[in-house]
């Protein structure tokens, strides 16, 4: 299986989250290709069989907290995903609050099945990416 590890990241913790999940596919027998979800094209999307996507949480105290801006625009851009399974994860400083859950309809809105998510503080970015991965690469291919 050839999965797309595709992350926003500011300051490295979500690098570092998606590092974790591409080591872990690979770990599982699958191939990895890490790319910023800014850089993200239609080509990746169409070559490869499964997508984990990730962002950092942005939000101003409180009041709507979720996904960084950049990657539910990033998302926006991407083609429809014809059901390849997905994976959705977050790093976060506080509280992730709705950032999964936000994350997960702009995928399924592209068609994706989301089948795995996971939040880890920004102190453990690495947290839960074996677990991430083991669902994502258990889960059916679309036929
Ligand atoms: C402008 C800004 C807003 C943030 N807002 C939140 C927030 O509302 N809730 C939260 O839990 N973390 C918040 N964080 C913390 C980041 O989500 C956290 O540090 C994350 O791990 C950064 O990921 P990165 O290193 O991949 O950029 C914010 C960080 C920044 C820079």
């Amino acid at each position: 299986m050839e999965v797309l590890v595709a992350y926003e990241s500011r300051s490295g913790r979500t690098r570092r989250a998606a590092e974790a999940v591409a080591s872990a596919v690979r770990e599982r027998g699958s191939n990895a290709t890490l790319k910023a979800l800014a850089e993200t094209t239609a080509q990746d999307i169409e070559k490869h069989d499964a997508l984990a996507i990730g962002t950092w949480v942005e939000g101003f105290i409180v009041v709507k907290v979720g996904p960084a801006k950049a990657a539910l625009e990033a998302v926006g851009r991407l083609p429809a995903m014809g059901g390849k399974p997905a994976a959705v994860f977050c790093t976060y400083g506080v509280n992730p609050r709705g950032t999964l859950a936000t994350l997960r309809r702009s995928l399924e809105a592209k068609g994706a099945t989301v089948v795995a998510e996971n939040a880890s503080p920004r102190s453990h970015p690495e947290r839960g990416a074996t677990e991430l991965a083991e669902r994502l690469c258990a889960s059916p291919r679309p036929t």
